[in-house]
């Protein structure tokens, strides 16, 4: 597995693949991997090799454009050697591996922003967080040019406006969705669960157990407010919990919708302490 610590050594290393016909998938993360990550490597590892062979690059880089003044970029947490360790073992072959100073050269002035998906729902809570995403993501997809990138549904904000953003500026590379890796009690898998106490995390599997019933609902006919009542109802029945957010919209552009006539994507945001937890769930009426 090639490690490329800048700019320079990874448009190299993809260039020498480029040159030898290989398809590139890359996996943009933060680092501090799991189960979660993994799985996107693999569907990056399967989507190469159902195109006669290629390569996987995965990139580690906390993005310090999309944390607000007030969120937690110092505590971030940061593990090198034991992202590595995990990459090599699921067979990734370059791993990306920027400074700050690297990607974000004193004097730029450009950035890229997807005007509508990067202002509602989270990004309403997290002002700038999705033009931090979207800048980030343009420049690694520049730098490494690759012909596939993977993006877990777990994120579906990001990844819709990713898909967005792909299509809105002609970008060659085709967006590739991840279901949602979760523990074995149904706790979507994030780099935020290690820092819920022992009760909050008994107390997460809330979350999918609201989707669970949410879905339910939504395939027996359920309207969106009856819908949005039980989640609620749910939600406030584990008192660990702060509700921040309970949305129902378009799975497809997440407009906001009055009635369930398409796939629908129910998104919750709800706080353990100073952990704030997200899940989301497709459901097909
Ligand atoms: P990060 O939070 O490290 O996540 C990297 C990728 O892993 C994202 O596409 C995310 O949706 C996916 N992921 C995380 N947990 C997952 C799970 N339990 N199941 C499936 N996929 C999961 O998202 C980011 O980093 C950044 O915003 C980034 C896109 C790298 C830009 O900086």
């Amino acid at each position: 597995m090639q490690i490329c610590r800048n700019t320079q050594a990874m448009r190299d290393c993809a260039a020498d693949w480029r040159r030898q016909g290989q398809a590139i998938a890359m996996v943009p993360t933060m680092g501090a991997l799991h189960q979660g990550h993994l799985t996107l490597v693999a569907r990056a590892r399967d989507w190469v090799a159902e195109r006669g062979g290629g390569r996987v690059v995965t990139s580690i880089f906390v993005n310090p454009t999309q944390f607000g003044p007030n969120e937690d970029l110092d505590k971030y947490p940061r593990d090198e050697e034991n992202d590595l360790r995990l990459l090599r073992e699921a067979g990734c072959d370059a791993v990306f591996l920027p400074g700050v100073q690297d990607i974000y050269r004193p004097g730029a002035q450009t950035v890229v922003e997807v005007t509508g998906l990067s202002r509602m729902l989270m990004g309403r809570l997290r002002p700038g967080h999705f033009r931090g995403v979207a800048t980030v993501v343009t420049k690694l997809f520049n730098i490494v040019q690759p012909d596939a990138a993977t993006f877990g549904e777990k994120d579906y904000q990001q990844l819709t406006l990713i898909r967005q953003m792909v299509a809105d500026l002609d970008m060659p590379v085709t967006i590739i969705g991840v279901p949602t890796v979760r523990e074995p009690d149904g706790l979507a898998m994030s780099s935020r669960n290690r820092r819920l106490t022992p009760p909050d995390r008994a107390a997460s599997v809330v979350l999918s157990q609201a989707l669970d019933q949410a879905q339910q609902m939504v395939e027996r006919g359920s309207g969106v407010d009856a819908l949005r009542d039980r989640i609620t109802q749910v939600l406030q029945a584990e008192p660990r919990g702060e509700v921040q957010s309970i949305d129902i919209r378009d799975a497809a552009d997440l407009s906001r919708i009055t009635r369930i006539a398409r796939p629908v994507v129910i998104l919750l945001a709800v706080r353990f302490g100073d952990v704030l937890l997200i899940d989301q769930r497709v459901a097909h009426p």
